[in-house]
């Protein structure tokens, strides 16, 4: 049996675990918001026609913020359109998923859900087609207090306290074709700049985030970012990072790896930010917004023919159902987000409900977890206080797409005021199970209170309408502590948080 030995050392910090590593995305897509998180006639449906079963799914899942309304669709999106009075609002053909868009749910909805789910709002401006005055009039309705045209026009729909939204994407994936309006870097940058700019005059204490690639596997990846942040460096506070993963022809070996090219991805961008703070002598370092990032079976959904020529209304389109081995690379995902806190202050989770989501729903049926919904719940309870870095000594084994990986990965959290630590680990082995030795004595006395752990001797189990509760978190009993050593023996493709306290 492989063994790993790790070194737990509360001196190793990275940063705080900010909570905004815990965001996810809401995008007027599919059967996100309509038919699921919104359905006016289900049995748990409240006054504002939102499920009470799904926001109880959500504040499980421990979300800090979320990101709206896209996505594809804001490339296209004319904000004016989803407020005021319902029966008034248009339909509208959203080109990016080729749907209908009622515009039932809008932004002052979509407010009301996120204090039911106690989150922040992100809000995302469309850059495709529109620009600099759409934007700003969204900000006014969107901020302003009272008492000009657009903030009195917020108040007489109803919403009478600004939504005071402080973080705010300059459009969305700008870099790709697929994009409604898509650029060129030194066009984008130079729009994203002057949108900011103007954005600032209006609110000097708005934190925006500049478009960066929409994947490493993208030809201007690296070079898009320089360009972008030339322009826009003074402006921003984040330059945005969107990367999805799958299993792609049977080599689970290298998908199990997948978080080495979130790191690589994590790396080229903050050293295209550093080379352009430096020719500018900018003691500012911009930060990472990771504000899309999951695993996305985007190969079968290419050609399944669910994005059509037909225009409906909420279609069933990107119903990912995940596994076992899903739900270990979305948590071994979500570990790298965590190592890096110093640098990626704000990601997420793309998507929330249906869409590629960790929350299913049925029209007029249950909604349930699937199986990525438990890292990113349990993470996120757990994970308290500083990142800690914690270097692994471990064999590593080959992998095709990302070359030698590690056979274990790990991170740790440390919340010295709580008296607490979290212990997060992955083994990517598909056939061993791995012993962790791990030297916690920098912790001082300690005792374990939890294990949680995602792993199946069917790596491909998955959760579904039938069979909801097919896969659960379990508890590890192999799990000890003496004289300062923590040792635990990881099943095969498994995925564990350990609490110490
Ligand atoms: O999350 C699904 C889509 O992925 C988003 O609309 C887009 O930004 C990305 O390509």
């Amino acid at each position: 049996m492989p063994h790993a030995r790790i070194d737990l050392d509360t001196r190793a910090v990275v940063a705080p675990v900010h909570r905004r590593l815990f965001g996810s995305f809401v995008e007027h897509l599919g059967r996100c918001v309509y038919d699921g998180l919104y359905e006016p006639g289900h049995p748990t449906a409240d006054a504002d026609g939102f499920r009470r079963d799904v926001v109880d799914l959500v504040r499980e899942l421990g979300v800090s913020t979320v990101r709206y309304p896209g996505g594809n669709f804001v490339s296209g999106f004319r904000w004016e359109d989803s407020v005021g009075p319902r029966e008034n609002r248009p339909v509208r053909r959203d080109l990016a998923w080729h749907s209908l868009e009622s515009n039932q749910v809008g932004l002052d909805e979509f407010a009301r859900w996120l204090k039911l789910v106690d989150a922040e709002l992100m809000l995302a401006v469309n850059l495709g087609t529109r620009g600099i005055q759409a934007a700003l009039d969204l900000l006014e309705y969107a901020n302003h207090p009272s008492g000009t045209a657009l903030s009195d026009q917020r108040i007489a729909n109803g919403t009478l306290a600004p939504h005071d939204v402080r973080m705010w994407c300059l459009g969305n994936e700008m870099d790709g074709p697929w994009q409604t309006g898509f650029m060129t870097a030194d066009d984008y940058g130079k729009l994203a700049a002057r949108t900011a700019a103007a954005m600032r005059m209006a609110d000097s204490r708005l934190e925006l985030v500049a478009c960066g690639s929409s994947g490493s596997g993208m030809p201007t990846f690296g070079e898009w970012e320089r360009t972008v942040l030339e322009h826009t460096y003074d402006q921003i506070d984040y330059v945005s990072c969107h990367a999805y993963y799958q299993e792609r022809g049977g080599d689970l070996d290298s998908f199990l790896a997948s978080a080495l090219d979130m790191q690589y991805f994590i790396d080229t961008v903050v050293a295209a930010a550093d080379h352009v703070g430096s020719k500018r002598h900018s003691r500012k370092r911009i930060k990472l917004s990771f504000d899309e990032w999951n695993i996305w079976y985007l190969d079968e959904h290419r050609t399944s023919g669910e994005v059509n020529e037909q225009w409906r209304f909420a279609p069933r389109q990107l119903e990912d159902v995940y596994s076992v081995a899903d739900a270990v690379v979305l948590g071994d995902l979500l570990m790298t987000l965590l190592r890096n806190a110093d640098r990626v202050t704000a990601a997420s989770l793309a998507q929330l409900v249906n869409v590629i989501a960790p929350i299913m729903t049925e029209p007029a049926g249950p909604a349930w977890r699937q199986t990525t919904f438990y890292p990113f719940a349990i993470t996120s309870r757990l994970a308290r206080g500083v990142a800690l870095r914690v270097p692994v000594d471990v064999p590593t084994y080959p992998t095709a797409v990302h070359g030698e990986a590690p056979l274990v990965d790990a991170v740790a959290t440390h919340d010295a005021e709580a008296g607490c630590a979290a212990l997060f680990l992955v083994n990517r082995s598909r056939s061993d199970a791995i012993t962790v030795t791990a030297d916690i004595r920098s912790l001082g006395d300690v005792a374990i209170r939890e294990t949680q752990a995602i792993h199946d001797s069917d790596v491909y189990a998955k959760n579904t309408l039938d069979d909801p509760e097919r896969v659960t978190p379990k508890t590890n009993d192999t799990v000890r502590i003496d004289a300062g050593e923590l040792t635990i023996t990881l099943p095969p493709v498994s995925w564990t948080a350990v609490s110490l306290g």
